[in-house]
């Protein structure tokens, strides 16, 4: 549960990411409290790892509340004395404890069952908790960084948190927006799992388009998801919307067939939807144009632009490369942005 790999990156320039990047500097420099709440798979654990980088090396210790069940999550929280139950063979170090001086993560707060939130509670306000078995008190001075999927305002009204945990909690709320509100992140988060996991694949413009118009209930997790998926599947330099997951398939098949029926209902011609994103002329996005290489990049470059509506930044990254050769190939190319 405690994780040492500190080296996380927060992708995204949306509006909504770029607040949450400034807010992770002022908070990562004070020691609140922090309440992050968003979707799951948007990236609070990513969040709450880069408010704790800003300050240092001191631990960072992940507490998942959905994942410790039972009779042994005192004993995981809190640590116990050798004997204090049956099975209890040696002292064991609680997680509260192994983050002293440092940040604890508590994810799924949530889930965190009653008694235990009165507990959590005492600790941080006294800074002193018992050991399972234990009757001497024992010292940890953390910094909570906790985060939900539920609406915890509404926990409370339901009886199910603790109101003045809850308050403890809440001094700084911190909400990270759904991917799908804020989907010019997507071209760069694409970029990043690719860079990550790939091996110079690029992808197919149909399965961009795809990618773009799905709503990623899992948000930036199944993303992750679906480029790793996308890589395991195929075998050459592009990734086809063939090798999309069913969950993308599914919707894109669900689009189309809801065309049909409106175009038959209004007596249309049945041509698909227009695409967003730009196919050079004579290709149908899956097959390569065969036309000079020079000329390929000009009408790459001018069509990203047009679709990017002028944004030379997420035009680089679509096109996957570095913004000062965008802007050298656009005065090369004389291409009116
Ligand atoms: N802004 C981001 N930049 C890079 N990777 C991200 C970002 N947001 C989420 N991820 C990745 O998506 C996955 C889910 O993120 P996580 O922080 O665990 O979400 P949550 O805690 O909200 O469920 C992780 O693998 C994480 O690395
Ligand atoms: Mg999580």
């Amino acid at each position: 549960m405690q994780d040492m790999d500190l080296t996380q990156v927060i992708i995204g320039q949306s509006a909504r990411m770029r607040q949450v990047l400034r807010m992770v500097e002022k908070l990562g420099r004070c020691r609140w409290p922090v309440l992050l709440l968003g979707e799951t798979g948007t990236g609070k654990e990513v969040v709450a790892r880069a408010i704790h980088n800003v300050l240092g090396e001191r631990p960072f210790v992940t507490i998942d509340c959905s994942s410790m069940v039972g009779p042994l999550m005192e004993s995981e929280l809190f640590g116990h004395v050798k004997g204090s139950f049956t099975g209890a063979y040696q002292s064991k170090l609680g997680l509260i404890e192994m983050a002293n001086g440092g940040s604890a993560f508590f994810d799924e707060i949530g889930e965190l069952p009653l008694d235990l939130q009165a507990k959590l509670l005492r600790v941080l306000q006294q800074k002193e908790f018992r050991p399972v078995g234990s009757l001497t008190p024992r010292h940890s001075d953390f910094r909570i960084i906790a985060a939900s999927n539920r609406d915890l305002a509404r926990e409370v009204e339901r009886g199910a948190f603790r109101r003045d945990l809850y308050y403890r909690l809440s001094v700084v709320n911190l909400r990270i927006t759904p991917l799908r509100d804020r989907k010019e992140d997507i071209p760069s988060l694409i970029a990043h799992f690719m860079e990550r996991y790939g091996n110079r694949q690029v992808l197919s413009r149909e399965a961009l388009d795809a990618i773009l118009s799905y709503d990623w209930p899992g948000n930036v997790r199944e993303l992750e998801n679906c480029v790793q998926h996308m890589l395991a599947m195929n075998s050459g330099p592009l990734l086809h919307t063939a090798e999309l997951p069913s969950s993308v398939q599914n919707h894109i098949q669900a689009k189309r067939s809801q065309y049909l029926v409106a175009a038959a209902a209004a007596d249309v011609p049945r041509i698909p939807p227009q695409s967003p994103f730009p196919v050079p002329a004579g290709g149908d996005g899956q097959t390569p144009v065969i036309l000079p290489l020079v000329e390929l990049e000009k009408r790459a470059i001018a069509q990203t632009l047009e679709y990017t509506r002028g944004d030379r930044v997420m035009a680089a990254n679509l096109l996957g490369i570095g913004r000062t050769t965008l802007y050298r190939k656009i005065k090369e190319y004389a291409i009116a942005s």
